[in-house]
Protein backbone atom coordinates (compact mmCIF):
# COMPACT_ATOMS: atom_id res chain seq x y z
CA UNK A 1 0.00 0.00 0.00
CA UNK A 2 1.09 3.56 -0.44
CA UNK A 3 0.83 5.51 2.45
CA UNK A 4 1.32 9.52 2.91
CA UNK A 5 1.53 11.53 6.44
CA UNK A 6 0.49 14.71 6.44
CA UNK A 7 2.54 15.94 9.41
CA UNK A 8 6.25 14.46 10.57
CA UNK A 9 6.14 15.26 14.14
CA UNK A 10 5.95 12.95 16.89
CA UNK A 11 3.07 10.56 15.63
CA UNK A 12 4.18 10.73 12.12
CA UNK A 13 7.27 9.64 11.90
CA UNK A 14 6.92 6.87 14.26
CA UNK A 15 3.49 5.68 12.25
CA UNK A 16 5.21 6.50 9.47
CA UNK A 17 8.32 4.13 9.95
CA UNK A 18 6.46 1.71 11.29
CA UNK A 19 3.88 1.69 8.80
CA UNK A 20 7.15 1.41 6.23
CA UNK A 21 8.71 -1.35 8.17
CA UNK A 22 5.52 -3.47 7.49
CA UNK A 23 6.20 -3.16 3.70
CA UNK A 24 4.04 -0.22 2.36
CA UNK A 25 5.53 2.83 0.88
CA UNK A 26 5.85 5.97 3.07
CA UNK A 27 5.89 9.24 2.20
CA UNK A 28 5.92 11.45 4.96
CA UNK A 29 5.02 15.53 4.34
CA UNK A 30 5.82 18.63 6.72
CA UNK A 31 5.61 22.03 6.26
CA UNK A 32 8.54 22.61 7.83
CA UNK A 33 11.08 22.50 5.11
CA UNK A 34 14.52 22.74 7.89
CA UNK A 35 13.06 19.45 9.36
CA UNK A 36 12.50 17.99 6.30
CA UNK A 37 15.88 18.60 5.11
CA UNK A 38 17.14 17.46 8.32
CA UNK A 39 15.29 14.14 7.98
CA UNK A 40 16.67 13.43 4.53
CA UNK A 41 20.40 14.03 5.85
CA UNK A 42 19.33 11.30 8.24
CA UNK A 43 18.81 13.40 11.50
CA UNK A 44 15.80 12.57 13.69
CA UNK A 45 14.27 15.67 14.98
CA UNK A 46 12.83 13.83 18.49
CA UNK A 47 14.53 11.52 20.73
CA UNK A 48 12.71 8.10 21.04
CA UNK A 49 14.76 5.14 21.19
CA UNK A 50 15.28 2.67 18.32
CA UNK A 51 13.82 5.43 15.80
CA UNK A 52 16.41 6.70 14.00
CA UNK A 53 18.04 2.99 13.41
CA UNK A 54 14.08 2.16 12.02
CA UNK A 55 14.00 5.43 9.83
CA UNK A 56 17.84 4.75 8.53
CA UNK A 57 16.82 0.80 7.60
CA UNK A 58 13.40 1.79 5.63
CA UNK A 59 14.73 4.68 3.68
CA UNK A 60 18.08 2.57 2.58
CA UNK A 61 15.66 -0.11 1.46
CA UNK A 62 13.26 2.88 -0.64
CA UNK A 63 10.22 2.58 1.38
CA UNK A 64 10.69 5.91 3.42
CA UNK A 65 10.88 9.00 2.30
CA UNK A 66 10.60 13.10 3.06
CA UNK A 67 9.41 15.37 1.52
CA UNK A 68 7.64 19.09 1.65
CA UNK A 69 5.74 19.13 -1.57
CA UNK A 70 2.78 17.16 -0.86
CA UNK A 71 1.45 17.20 -4.24
CA UNK A 72 2.09 13.70 -5.96
CA UNK A 73 2.79 11.60 -2.35
CA UNK A 74 -1.11 12.41 -2.19
CA UNK A 75 -2.12 11.82 -5.42
CA UNK A 76 -0.56 8.22 -5.58
CA UNK A 77 -2.04 7.07 -1.51
CA UNK A 78 -4.24 4.61 -1.08
CA UNK A 79 -4.39 6.40 2.86
CA UNK A 80 -3.60 9.62 4.00
CA UNK A 81 -3.14 10.11 7.35
CA UNK A 82 -3.60 13.55 8.96
CA UNK A 83 -0.87 13.92 11.55
CA UNK A 84 -0.80 17.39 12.46
CA UNK A 85 -0.49 18.96 15.79
CA UNK A 86 -3.92 19.42 17.65
CA UNK A 87 -2.40 21.71 20.62
CA UNK A 88 -4.28 23.71 22.76
CA UNK A 89 -5.85 26.40 22.31
CA UNK A 90 -5.40 29.90 23.55
CA UNK A 91 -7.79 31.32 26.05
CA UNK A 92 -10.06 28.83 26.01
CA UNK A 93 -8.90 25.16 26.27
CA UNK A 94 -9.84 23.75 23.49
CA UNK A 95 -8.30 22.00 20.60
CA UNK A 96 -6.93 24.11 17.89
CA UNK A 97 -7.97 22.06 14.55
CA UNK A 98 -6.83 24.82 12.56
CA UNK A 99 -3.58 22.60 11.43
CA UNK A 100 -6.32 19.66 10.58
CA UNK A 101 -8.50 21.89 8.72
CA UNK A 102 -6.02 22.78 6.37
CA UNK A 103 -4.63 19.81 5.89
CA UNK A 104 -7.63 18.66 5.21
CA UNK A 105 -8.30 21.19 2.21
CA UNK A 106 -4.80 20.66 1.17
CA UNK A 107 -5.52 17.12 0.97
CA UNK A 108 -8.41 16.83 -1.21
CA UNK A 109 -7.48 19.14 -3.92
CA UNK A 110 -4.76 16.48 -4.56
CA UNK A 111 -6.03 13.23 -4.18
CA UNK A 112 -6.77 11.29 -7.42
CA UNK A 113 -9.03 8.28 -7.52
CA UNK A 114 -10.70 6.95 -3.67
CA UNK A 115 -8.03 7.59 -1.03
CA UNK A 116 -8.95 6.73 2.48
CA UNK A 117 -7.83 10.11 4.80
CA UNK A 118 -7.26 9.06 8.56
CA UNK A 119 -7.22 11.11 11.36
CA UNK A 120 -4.14 10.47 13.23
CA UNK A 121 -4.32 13.58 15.31
CA UNK A 122 -6.33 13.42 18.91
CA UNK A 123 -9.36 15.52 17.83
CA UNK A 124 -12.36 16.43 19.87
CA UNK A 125 -15.42 14.30 18.59
CA UNK A 126 -17.37 15.67 15.33
CA UNK A 127 -13.91 16.62 13.85
CA UNK A 128 -14.12 13.46 11.33
CA UNK A 129 -17.16 14.82 10.13
CA UNK A 130 -16.03 18.74 10.13
CA UNK A 131 -13.09 17.01 7.77
CA UNK A 132 -15.37 14.83 5.64
CA UNK A 133 -17.72 18.36 5.17
CA UNK A 134 -14.56 20.41 4.15
CA UNK A 135 -12.89 17.69 2.10
CA UNK A 136 -16.42 17.60 0.22
CA UNK A 137 -17.34 21.80 0.26
CA UNK A 138 -13.52 22.34 -1.44
CA UNK A 139 -13.94 19.63 -3.99
CA UNK A 140 -16.82 17.89 -4.86
CA UNK A 141 -15.81 15.45 -7.41
CA UNK A 142 -13.54 13.78 -4.89
CA UNK A 143 -13.87 10.30 -3.84
CA UNK A 144 -12.60 9.91 -0.25
CA UNK A 145 -13.82 8.48 2.98
CA UNK A 146 -12.69 9.86 6.82
CA UNK A 147 -11.61 7.78 8.79
CA UNK A 148 -11.00 8.01 12.66
CA UNK A 149 -7.45 5.92 14.06
CA UNK A 150 -6.36 7.38 16.74
CA UNK A 151 -2.97 7.10 18.37
CA UNK A 152 -2.35 4.98 21.70
CA UNK A 153 1.99 5.66 21.48
CA UNK A 154 3.70 6.31 24.68
CA UNK A 155 6.70 8.63 24.41
CA UNK A 156 9.79 6.13 24.98
CA UNK A 157 8.43 3.19 23.71
CA UNK A 158 5.95 4.58 20.51
CA UNK A 159 7.72 1.90 17.92
CA UNK A 160 7.05 -1.25 20.50
CA UNK A 161 3.54 0.45 21.32
CA UNK A 162 2.76 0.80 17.25
CA UNK A 163 4.28 -3.26 16.63
CA UNK A 164 2.23 -5.07 19.47
CA UNK A 165 -0.78 -2.65 20.29
CA UNK A 166 -3.11 -3.69 22.56
CA UNK A 167 -6.01 -2.97 19.95
CA UNK A 168 -6.00 -1.15 16.90
CA UNK A 169 -9.22 1.27 16.53
CA UNK A 170 -10.81 2.01 13.67
CA UNK A 171 -13.86 4.19 13.34
CA UNK A 172 -15.59 3.96 9.87
CA UNK A 173 -18.73 3.14 7.67
CA UNK A 174 -17.21 2.49 4.54
CA UNK A 175 -16.62 -0.86 3.11
CA UNK A 176 -13.65 0.50 1.26
CA UNK A 177 -11.99 2.32 4.25
CA UNK A 178 -12.51 -0.91 5.96
CA UNK A 179 -10.59 -3.02 3.64
CA UNK A 180 -7.67 -0.28 3.27
CA UNK A 181 -7.28 0.21 6.41
CA UNK A 182 -7.35 -3.95 7.03
CA UNK A 183 -4.71 -4.10 4.38
CA UNK A 184 -2.54 -1.50 5.92
CA UNK A 185 -2.65 -3.24 9.66
CA UNK A 186 -2.53 -6.97 8.09
CA UNK A 187 1.19 -7.21 9.65
CA UNK A 188 0.06 -6.82 13.22
CA UNK A 189 -3.06 -8.56 12.89
CA UNK A 190 -1.47 -11.64 12.19
CA UNK A 191 -0.02 -11.11 15.61
CA UNK A 192 -3.33 -11.26 17.09
CA UNK A 193 -4.13 -7.19 17.60
CA UNK A 194 -7.44 -6.73 18.03
CA UNK A 195 -9.18 -4.62 14.86
CA UNK A 196 -12.15 -2.68 16.65
CA UNK A 197 -13.95 -1.57 14.24
CA UNK A 198 -16.84 1.18 15.07
CA UNK A 199 -18.72 4.65 14.01
CA UNK A 200 -16.04 7.41 13.68
CA UNK A 201 -17.47 9.75 16.74
CA UNK A 202 -17.28 5.94 18.73
CA UNK A 203 -13.71 6.09 17.73
CA UNK A 204 -12.78 9.58 18.62
CA UNK A 205 -14.48 9.33 22.12
CA UNK A 206 -12.64 6.20 23.05
CA UNK A 207 -9.16 7.97 22.02
CA UNK A 208 -10.16 10.56 24.76
CA UNK A 209 -11.84 8.03 26.93
CA UNK A 210 -8.63 5.62 27.08
CA UNK A 211 -6.47 8.82 27.86
CA UNK A 212 -8.86 10.10 30.31
CA UNK A 213 -9.09 7.04 32.23
CA UNK A 214 -5.56 6.65 32.64
CA UNK A 215 -4.93 10.13 33.82
CA UNK A 216 -7.78 9.48 36.16
CA UNK A 217 -6.12 6.14 37.49
CA UNK A 218 -2.81 8.55 38.08
CA UNK A 219 -4.38 11.25 40.02
CA UNK A 220 -6.36 8.28 42.23
CA UNK A 221 -3.44 6.93 43.61
CA UNK A 222 -1.69 10.51 43.54
CA UNK A 223 -4.24 11.18 46.33
CA UNK A 224 -4.49 8.00 48.02
CA UNK A 225 -0.53 9.02 48.35
CA UNK A 226 -1.11 11.69 50.40
CA UNK A 227 -3.21 9.49 52.15
CA UNK A 228 -1.03 7.15 53.31
CA UNK A 229 1.04 10.17 54.04
CA UNK A 230 -1.48 11.35 56.57
CA UNK A 231 -1.98 7.59 57.81
CA UNK A 232 1.68 6.33 57.78
CA UNK A 233 0.48 3.80 55.13
CA UNK A 234 2.62 2.66 51.99
CA UNK A 235 1.24 3.65 48.54
CA UNK A 236 3.25 0.85 46.97
CA UNK A 237 2.01 -1.73 48.61
CA UNK A 238 -1.71 0.13 48.34
CA UNK A 239 -1.11 -0.22 44.55
CA UNK A 240 -0.47 -3.13 44.55
CA UNK A 241 -2.92 -4.37 46.74
CA UNK A 242 -5.39 -3.56 44.40
CA UNK A 243 -3.62 -3.51 41.16
CA UNK A 244 -3.35 -7.75 42.23
CA UNK A 245 -7.55 -7.38 41.46
CA UNK A 246 -7.72 -7.85 37.97
CA UNK A 247 -10.99 -5.56 36.93
CA UNK A 248 -8.71 -2.90 38.58
CA UNK A 249 -5.03 -4.07 36.85
CA UNK A 250 -1.95 -2.82 38.36
CA UNK A 251 -0.58 -0.34 35.74
CA UNK A 252 -0.62 3.18 35.79
CA UNK A 253 -0.95 3.27 39.77
CA UNK A 254 2.72 4.60 40.31
CA UNK A 255 2.40 7.97 42.53
CA UNK A 256 4.75 10.98 41.57
CA UNK A 257 4.28 14.64 40.94
CA UNK A 258 1.56 14.39 38.60
CA UNK A 259 0.74 13.80 34.94
CA UNK A 260 2.41 15.80 32.00
CA UNK A 261 3.48 15.51 28.89
CA UNK A 262 2.17 16.13 25.65
CA UNK A 263 -0.85 14.48 25.57
CA UNK A 264 -3.07 13.64 29.25
CA UNK A 265 -2.83 17.72 30.03
CA UNK A 266 -4.17 18.62 26.79
CA UNK A 267 -6.58 15.70 26.39
CA UNK A 268 -8.20 16.35 29.49
CA UNK A 269 -8.67 19.65 29.46
CA UNK A 270 -9.93 19.62 25.74
CA UNK A 271 -12.35 16.92 26.93
CA UNK A 272 -13.69 18.58 30.27
CA UNK A 273 -13.99 21.67 27.59
CA UNK A 274 -16.06 19.56 24.83
CA UNK A 275 -18.47 17.97 27.39
CA UNK A 276 -19.04 20.90 28.99
CA UNK A 277 -20.48 22.94 25.72
CA UNK A 278 -22.42 20.26 25.35
CA UNK A 279 -24.13 20.55 28.53
CA UNK A 280 -22.71 16.84 29.84
CA UNK A 281 -20.01 17.98 32.06
CA UNK A 282 -17.85 15.00 33.22
CA UNK A 283 -17.35 15.69 36.97
CA UNK A 284 -14.85 13.09 37.17
CA UNK A 285 -12.51 14.37 34.19
CA UNK A 286 -13.15 18.12 35.79
CA UNK A 287 -11.04 16.90 39.31
CA UNK A 288 -8.72 15.28 37.83
CA UNK A 289 -7.45 18.81 35.58
CA UNK A 290 -7.69 20.55 38.91
CA UNK A 291 -6.00 17.93 41.46
CA UNK A 292 -2.88 17.32 39.04
CA UNK A 293 -2.67 21.05 38.66
CA UNK A 294 -2.65 21.55 42.32
CA UNK A 295 0.06 18.43 42.69
CA UNK A 296 3.25 19.77 40.92
CA UNK A 297 3.00 22.96 42.98
CA UNK A 298 1.97 20.67 46.27
CA UNK A 299 5.37 18.74 45.23
CA UNK A 300 7.53 22.00 45.79
CA UNK A 301 6.36 22.45 48.82
CA UNK A 302 6.90 19.11 50.21
CA UNK A 303 10.32 20.25 48.93
CA UNK A 304 10.27 23.40 51.35
CA UNK A 305 9.19 21.23 54.10
CA UNK A 306 12.11 18.77 53.98
CA UNK A 307 14.55 21.58 54.06
CA UNK A 308 13.14 22.70 57.50
CA UNK A 309 10.07 24.91 56.27
CA UNK A 310 12.49 27.03 54.03
CA UNK A 311 14.85 27.06 51.13
CA UNK A 312 16.08 30.44 50.58
CA UNK A 313 19.46 30.89 49.96
CA UNK A 314 19.98 26.81 49.76
CA UNK A 315 21.17 24.86 46.78
CA UNK A 316 18.52 22.49 45.67
CA UNK A 317 19.68 20.13 43.07
CA UNK A 318 16.81 18.99 40.74
CA UNK A 319 17.71 15.35 38.86
CA UNK A 320 15.36 15.21 36.46
CA UNK A 321 13.67 17.96 34.15
CA UNK A 322 11.41 15.72 30.94
CA UNK A 323 8.27 14.87 31.98
CA UNK A 324 9.07 10.89 31.97
CA UNK A 325 12.33 9.08 30.86
CA UNK A 326 13.43 8.17 28.19
CA UNK A 327 12.40 11.48 25.87
CA UNK A 328 13.68 14.54 25.60
CA UNK A 329 9.94 16.10 26.07
CA UNK A 330 9.43 19.25 28.40
CA UNK A 331 5.87 19.50 27.90
CA UNK A 332 4.06 20.65 30.98
CA UNK A 333 6.70 18.70 32.65
CA UNK A 334 5.82 18.66 36.53
CA UNK A 335 9.84 19.85 36.78
CA UNK A 336 8.55 22.73 35.60
CA UNK A 337 6.12 24.14 37.72
CA UNK A 338 8.47 22.74 40.62
CA UNK A 339 11.19 24.57 39.88
CA UNK A 340 8.95 27.60 39.36
CA UNK A 341 7.87 27.46 43.20
CA UNK A 342 11.52 27.00 43.95
CA UNK A 343 12.90 29.77 42.63
CA UNK A 344 10.46 32.15 43.97
CA UNK A 345 10.76 31.17 47.68
CA UNK A 346 14.52 32.20 46.90
CA UNK A 347 16.00 28.46 46.02
CA UNK A 348 18.76 28.19 43.83
CA UNK A 349 18.23 25.06 41.61
CA UNK A 350 20.68 23.55 40.26
CA UNK A 351 19.28 20.90 37.45
CA UNK A 352 20.60 18.12 35.38
CA UNK A 353 18.93 16.08 32.82
CA UNK A 354 20.16 12.92 30.81
CA UNK A 355 18.52 14.36 27.50
CA UNK A 356 16.50 17.28 27.45
CA UNK A 357 18.74 19.87 28.88
CA UNK A 358 18.33 21.82 25.14
CA UNK A 359 14.67 21.92 25.26
CA UNK A 360 15.16 23.19 29.21
CA UNK A 361 17.30 25.90 29.12
CA UNK A 362 15.19 27.53 26.42
CA UNK A 363 12.20 27.35 29.22
CA UNK A 364 13.74 27.44 32.50
CA UNK A 365 15.48 30.83 33.39
CA UNK A 366 17.63 31.36 36.45
CA UNK A 367 18.28 27.75 36.53
CA UNK A 368 22.50 26.03 36.41
CA UNK A 369 22.57 23.27 34.66
CA UNK A 370 25.22 20.56 35.65
CA UNK A 371 27.29 18.93 33.44
CA UNK A 372 26.25 15.07 34.69
CA UNK A 373 24.57 13.79 37.88
CA UNK A 374 27.08 13.78 40.30
CA UNK A 375 28.28 17.34 39.63
CA UNK A 376 24.78 18.48 39.86
CA UNK A 377 24.84 17.46 43.14
CA UNK A 378 28.27 18.88 44.70
CA UNK A 379 27.52 20.89 47.25
CA UNK A 380 23.34 21.06 47.03
CA UNK A 381 21.52 21.23 50.55
CA UNK A 382 19.27 18.43 49.06
CA UNK A 383 18.43 16.71 46.20
CA UNK A 384 15.11 16.39 44.62
CA UNK A 385 14.01 13.26 42.01
CA UNK A 386 11.56 14.26 39.56
CA UNK A 387 12.38 11.88 36.46
CA UNK A 388 12.58 8.29 36.97
CA UNK A 389 16.06 7.55 34.89
CA UNK A 390 17.37 4.58 35.53
CA UNK A 391 20.84 6.11 35.33
CA UNK A 392 19.61 7.81 38.58
CA UNK A 393 19.00 4.53 40.03
CA UNK A 394 21.87 3.45 39.73
CA UNK A 395 23.73 6.19 41.44
CA UNK A 396 26.46 5.48 43.51
CA UNK A 397 24.52 6.62 46.79
CA UNK A 398 27.85 6.71 48.88
CA UNK A 399 29.19 9.13 46.45
CA UNK A 400 25.89 11.22 46.81
CA UNK A 401 25.85 11.23 50.59
CA UNK A 402 29.39 12.62 50.34
CA UNK A 403 28.88 15.14 47.51
CA UNK A 404 25.67 16.95 49.59
CA UNK A 405 26.11 19.54 51.71
CA UNK A 406 23.67 18.37 54.06
CA UNK A 407 21.64 14.72 53.26
CA UNK A 408 18.22 15.38 52.28
CA UNK A 409 16.93 13.44 49.60
CA UNK A 410 13.21 14.12 48.63
CA UNK A 411 12.28 11.20 45.89
CA UNK A 412 9.24 12.31 43.94
CA UNK A 413 9.40 9.14 41.51
CA UNK A 414 10.23 6.63 44.52
CA UNK A 415 13.04 5.25 43.26
CA UNK A 416 14.87 4.48 46.00
CA UNK A 417 14.12 2.17 49.10
CA UNK A 418 13.10 4.07 52.31
CA UNK A 419 14.60 1.86 54.17
CA UNK A 420 17.95 1.70 52.74
CA UNK A 421 18.14 5.47 52.45
CA UNK A 422 17.68 5.69 56.17
CA UNK A 423 20.52 3.37 57.15
CA UNK A 424 22.34 5.31 54.76
CA UNK A 425 22.18 8.19 56.99
CA UNK A 426 19.90 10.18 54.29
CA UNK A 427 16.56 12.22 55.73
CA UNK A 428 14.69 10.81 52.95
CA UNK A 429 11.23 11.54 51.78
CA UNK A 430 9.08 10.06 48.87
CA UNK A 431 5.90 10.01 48.06
CA UNK A 432 2.83 8.40 49.64
CA UNK A 433 5.76 6.29 52.46
CA UNK A 434 6.43 4.16 49.62
C1 LIG B 1 0.18 8.95 26.86
C2 LIG B 1 -0.64 7.64 26.68
O1 LIG B 1 -0.07 6.61 27.49
C3 LIG B 1 -0.69 7.23 25.24
O2 LIG B 1 -1.50 6.08 25.10
C4 LIG B 1 -1.29 8.39 24.45
O3 LIG B 1 -1.43 8.10 23.11
C5 LIG B 1 -0.44 9.64 24.64
O4 LIG B 1 -0.36 9.95 26.02
P1 LIG B 1 2.74 9.63 27.03
O5 LIG B 1 2.27 11.04 27.21
O6 LIG B 1 3.86 9.38 26.12
O7 LIG B 1 1.53 8.69 26.54
O8 LIG B 1 3.19 9.15 28.48
P2 LIG B 1 2.76 8.11 29.60
O9 LIG B 1 3.79 7.07 29.71
O10 LIG B 1 1.37 7.66 29.44
O11 LIG B 1 2.88 9.05 30.90
C6 LIG B 1 2.13 10.25 31.02
C7 LIG B 1 2.41 10.94 32.34
O12 LIG B 1 1.88 10.21 33.42
C8 LIG B 1 3.89 11.13 32.66
O13 LIG B 1 4.08 12.40 33.23
C9 LIG B 1 4.19 10.02 33.66
O14 LIG B 1 5.24 10.33 34.51
C10 LIG B 1 2.87 9.98 34.41
N1 LIG B 1 2.59 8.67 35.04
C11 LIG B 1 2.37 7.57 34.28
C12 LIG B 1 2.53 8.60 36.43
O15 LIG B 1 2.75 9.59 37.15
N2 LIG B 1 2.23 7.38 36.99
C13 LIG B 1 1.97 6.27 36.26
O16 LIG B 1 1.69 5.22 36.86
C14 LIG B 1 2.05 6.36 34.85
Amino acid sequence: MRVTMIGSGYVGLVSGACFADFGHVVTCVDTDASKIDALNRGEIPIFEPGLDDLVAKNVREGRLSFTTELAGPVASADAVFIAVGTPTRRGDGHADLSYVYQAARDVVAKIDGFTVIVTKSTVPVGTGDEVERIMRETRPDADFAVVSNPEFLREGAAIGDFKRPDRIVIGTEDERARGVMEELYRPLYLNAAPLLFTQRRTSEVIKYAANAYLAMKITFINEMADLCEAVGANVQEVARGIGLDNRIGGKFLHAGPGFGGSCFPKDTLALMKTAQDLGSPLRIVETVVAVNDQRKRAMARKVIAACGGSVRGKRIAVLGLAFKPNTDDMREAPSLSIIAVLQDAGADVVAYDPESMEPAKALLSGVSFAADAYSCIEGADALVIVTEWDAFRALDLDRVKTGLRTPIVVDLRNIYRSDDMRRRGFEYSNVGNA
